[in-house]
């Protein structure tokens, strides 16, 4: 499958406006990672921010396989090894530099990345 073109967080239903704070850097520690949901009110989008050494990456929160969440219910993206990123589901891991499931049962499929841009001490959309 080709890997699809990063997306703007406002062309999803329920997204926000381009500009619009994801999270602060200082609230993302090295390998920790934020479920982030914005809503207009009837839909909503989900991301996940993932930090890893100076890293981040962000991408919406929906597994390809089933759609649900990759982490179900917390803040943890990582894997054991802290190198992958795993759906809690069925335990699909995704490369985190970009999102192609690496193994597991969406294998060769791709996580959605989001565009965003990184300043003033924060993660916004763009
Ligand atoms: S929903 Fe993610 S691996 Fe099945």
């Amino acid at each position: 499958m080709r890997k699809p073109a990063r997306a703007s967080a406002s062309d999803f239903p329920g997204g926000p406006p381009a500009g619009t704070l994801v999270v602060r850097l200082d609230d993302l520690p090295d390998h920790g990672g934020k479920d982030i949901v914005f809503s207009d009110g009837k839909m909503r989008l989900q991301l996940l921010v993932q930090k890893i050494g100076h890293q981040v990456y962000v991408y919406e929160n929906r597994c390809p396989h089933a759609g649900t969440p990759l982490n179900l219910f917390n803040d943890r993206f990582l894997d054991g090894t802290g190198k992958r990123l795993i759906c809690r589901t069925h335990g699909a891991l995704f490369a985190p530099e970009n999102g192609h499931c690496v193994a597991g049962p969406c294998k060769g499929q791709y996580l959605r990345a989001i565009l965003v841009e990184i300043r003033d001490g924060g993660i916004f959309t763009a």
